[in-house]
């Protein structure tokens, strides 16, 4: 019962889009509705609103971690055992992805997965970032960055701890994070793929 109580709870924090609630804050247009039509920091960004974009990433971030942490903290007095932990960090995902306060229209993940990479371990959480970090300086693109990190973060994941249902959860975040990217991995085969920073079409 707590298992389903957690679970549901950490995909309705998951479901709050930083943002669109950060562009409505700061009166910038709905980022659904340009460049990438993605809530998501990358494309917020591309508003110009370097603020807005930053605030983005932390929110769906800090969700990610906190969902996470609230999980882990409790789960001695709830009972909550490390398969309702991998429940917890992948729903908290899947409301990023498929949130219930915006007809289900979500966001790529790329945030959110790395403050539940966080919120799982930090030393897996930096390890993605760095990975993400180093594409990012590399190439520019936010996306091949993050599709970079999606396949390495299970790799860490097990070399850190071994296989266990939270590693499963790391792997299915990494999949529908891949899944979520279709466009730009489209974009970027066909050299369309636009750069980080570069502004809204
Ligand atoms: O954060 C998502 C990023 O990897 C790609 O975003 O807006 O370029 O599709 P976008």
């Amino acid at each position: 019962m707590y298992t389903l109580i957690a679970i549901l709870l950490a995909y309705l924090i998951g479901s709050v889009s930083f943002a669109v609630v950060v562009s409505h804050a700061f009166g910038l247009s709905d980022p659904r509705t340009y460049g990438s039509k993605n809530p998501g920091a990358t494309n917020v960004l591309r508003s110009g609103h370097k603020a807005a974009a930053i605030l983005t990433l932390l929110g769906d971030a800090l969700k990610g971690w906190f969902a996470v942490w609230l999980a882990q903290h409790f789960s001695a007095q709830f009972g909550l055992d490390t398969m309702a932990l991998a429940g917890v960090a992948l729903a908290v995902f899947i409301g990023h992805l498929w949130p219930v306060f915006f007809k289900f229209i979500g966001g790529k993940g790329v945030a959110t997965a790395a403050g539940v990479l966080i919120g799982i371990d930090s030393w897996l959480g930096l390890a993605t970032l760095a990975t993400w970090l180093i594409i990012a300086y590399a190439f520019r693109y936010s996306s091949l960055a993050a599709l970079m990190a999606s396949l390495f973060a299970p790799l860490y994941y097990g070399f850190l701890f071994g296989p266990d249902p939270m590693m499963l959860a790391v792997l299915i975040m990494s999949g529908l994070l891949i899944y979520r990217h279709r466009q730009n991995i489209a974009n970027l085969m066909a050299g369309k793929e636009s750069k980080i920073g570069s502004k809204k079409k």
